[in-house]
C-alpha cells in the first residue's frame, strides 16, 4: 500500500498534486475545527490569484499566528533533526543529533548507515524538541516532514515518525520540499523578504540558483552539472589530512585562514559556457593533483601532526581552492542577477543558503556581489544554513496557511506502510536560457518539480 502523501509515479501532475500538496481546504475543515481560525485566513489564498496579486499575498502568508505551533522533521542526509515554530516564526526548540562520526568513518554518507543512525535517534530528537519548547504532541497543529530530495532510506525515517505523530493525535501533515526549505527559512529571519527574489542554495548535494516567484514556485537558472560546492570542500579537507569531525566544509575554511589564496592557479570553471550551471568536479581534481604533485603525505600524516612547511603548503592548497571555489560562485551569481532582473525587475533581496552559506568567505563574497548589483543578501545564521528542523517547521507553516497539507493519516493506517518518497525533485523548470550544452541530466525517477505541482494544484 501507498500513502498518499506521496502519490506513485504514473498519476497524471494534476491529481497527484491534488493529492500531494494538500487535501482542499474544505474537505480538511469540517473535521479539524481546531484550525478553523488559522483556516479562515488562509482560504483566500486557494482561489487561483491573478498574477499580480501573489506578491500580496504572499507577504501575508507571514502572519502573527502565535498559536500555530508546528513540529518540522528533517531526515533527508546525514543529520536528524527536528524543531518547535511558532506560525509567527518564534523558535521554540530545534534537536539535532549529527553523523559526524560515520562521515569519519566512511568518507561521506553511507546510506544504509545514515538509515540506522536516523532510525537510533529519531524518537529522542524529537522528544527534545518537543520538551524544549515545553509542549506536547497534542499541543501541535501540524507536522511538517521533509519528503525531498535526498537520499530515500533516510527520507522514510523522518515520515514515518511524522505519520507516526499524525495518526495519533489526528494532526495534518506538509510534506516539506528540503532545498525550498533552505530558502524560505531566510523568511523567518528576515520578515521584510518578499517575492519575487534570488536565491543561490548551496549544499553537500545541491548548488541551485533560482528566482523564486512566489511560494512554491521558482524558476531553475542553474544547477551543478556534477557535484555540489559542499562536495568539493568535503573532499578537498579529507584529501587535505584535516580534522572533519566537525564537517570537511568547516575545517577547511578554517585552515585556509593561514594560506595564501593566490599561490596556487587552479582553474576557473565553465568560463566558456555563459550560463549560471556549476561543475566543481574538475576543481576536486585540480585539488587532487596538487597534493599529489607536491609529495604531500595527506593520507598518512594528519595536520595536526605535520610540519610547519606541510602545513603551510595544505593551508595555501585550501586558500586557493576556496578562492577559485567561490569564484565559480560570484560568476554564476552575478549571470543569475542579470537574467533575474531581466525577468522580475522589482527584485531586492538576494538569498544565499544551504551548508556552504554558513561559511564567512562565501558569504562576504556574496554579499560584494548583492551590493554591486543594488540587492541585499539575505543568509541566515550559521546554525540555520546548515541542516536542522526549523527550516522545515518554517516552510511547513508557509504551506498550511497557504493552504497545502495532507490529513492526518486515517487510524487504522498500520506502521509498515511503505512510503512513496521523492529523492529526485527538482524546484522548478530550467529557464530556457539557462539550458548548457554540457548539462547531462539523468531524467529517470525524476518527480514532477514543486512549482508544476503548486501551479497545477490552483486548477
Ligand atoms: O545543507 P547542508 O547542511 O546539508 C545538505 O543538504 O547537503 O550542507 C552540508 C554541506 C557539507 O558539504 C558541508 O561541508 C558544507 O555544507 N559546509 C561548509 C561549511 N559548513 C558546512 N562548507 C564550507 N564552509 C563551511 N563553513
Ligand atoms: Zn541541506
Amino acid at each position: 500500500m501507498v500513502s498518499t502523501l506521496l502519490p506513485t509515479l504514473s498519476l497524471p501532475v494534476s491529481r497527484a498534486t491534488a493529492f500531494l500538496l494538500g487535501t482542499p481546504l474544505k474537505s480538511f475543515r469540517s473535521h479539524h475545527p481546531l484550525l478553523r481560525s488559522f483556516l479562515a485566513s488562509a482560504s483566500s489564498l486557494s482561489s487561483p490569484p491573478t498574477p499580480r496579486s501573489l506578491v500580496t499575498m504572499a507577504s501575508a502568508a507571514i502572519p502573527a499566528r502565535r498559536d500555530l505551533l508546528m513540529l518540522g522533521i528533517e531526515t533527508s542526509c546525514d543529520d536528524t533533526a527536528a524543531a518547535v515554530v511558532r506560525g509567527d516564526g518564534e523558535i521554540l526548540s530545534q534537536a539535532i543529533a549529527s553523523q559526524s562520526d560515520l562521515l569519519v568513518k566512511w568518507g561521506g554518507v553511507a546510506p544504509k548507515m545514515a538509515e540506522e543512525a536516523h532510525a537510533l535517534a529519531i524518537d529522542q530528537v524529537v522528544q527534545k524538541a518537543l520538551d524544549d519548547a515545553n509542549v506536547s504532541e497534542s499541543d501541535l497543529s501540524a507536522v511538517a516532514v521533509t519528503i525531498g530530495p535526498g537520499l530515500s532510506l533516510c527520507l522514510r525515517v523522518g515520515v514515518h515518525k511524522a505519520r507516526k505523530i499524525a495518526k495519533v493525535f489526528h494532526l495534518p501533515i506538509v510534506g516539506v520540499h528540503h532545498m525550498e526549505a533552505h530558502a524560505l527559512v531566510s523568511r523567518l529571519v528576515n520578515k521584510d523578504l518578499d517575492y519575487p527574489f534570488l536565491a543561490l542554495l548551496i549544499s553537500g548535494g545541491h548548488n541551485l540558483l533560482v528566482l523564486a516567484q512566489n511560494l512554491g514556485e521558482y524558476v531553475q537558472l542553474g544547477t551543478t552539472i556534477d557535484d555540489a560546492i559542499g562536495e568539493a570542500y568535503d573532499k578537498s579537507a579529507r584529501w587535505l589530512g584535516l580534522d572533519i569531525r566537525k564537517g570537511g566544509g568547516p575545517a577547511l575554511e578554517e585552515l585556509a585562514l593561514e594560506g595564501d589564496p593566490n599561490s596556487i592557479n587552479f582553474r576557473v570553471p565553465m568560463r566558456q559556457h555563459k550560463d549560471c550551471n556549476f561543475s566543481y568536479a574538475g576543481l576536486k581534481t585540480q585539488v587532487r593533483l596538487a597534493i599529489e604533485s607536491r609529495n604531500l603525505c595527506t593520507d598518512d600524516i594528519p595536520i595536526s601532526s605535520a610540519t610547519e612547511e606541510d602545513r603551510q603548503l595544505r593551508a595555501n592548497i585550501a586558500a586557493s581552492f576556496q578562492r577559485i571555489a567561490v569564484l565559480h560562485l560570484e560568476d554564476r551569481c552575478q549571470r543569475a542577477v542579470e537574467w533575474a532582473l531581466k525577468m522580475e525587475p522589482s527584485i531586492k533581496h538576494f538569498v544565499v543558503s544551504g551548508g556552504v552559506a554558513s561559511n564567512q568567505y562565501v558569504r562576504a563574497h556574496l554579499n560584494h556581489i548583492a551590493e554591486k548589483n543594488g540587492l541585499q543578501l539575505v543568509s541566515p545564521p550559521p546554525s540555520l544554513c546548515t541542516d536542522n528542523g526549523v527550516m522545515i517547521a518554517w516552510t511547513g507553516i508557509e504551506h498550511f496557511l497557504a493552504g497545502r497539507f495532507e490529513d492526518p493519516p486515517p487510524a487504522d493506517e498500520p506502521d509498515d506502510m511503505q512510503y512513496e518518497l521523492r529523492p529526485r525533485w527538482p524546484l522548478g523548470e530550467e529557464y530556457s536560457e539557462g539550458r548548457s550544452v554540457s548539462r547531462s541530466l539523468r531524467t529517470a525517477r525524476i518527480h514532477p518539480s514543486l512549482t508544476s505541482m503548486t501551479k497545477s494544484s490552483r486548477n
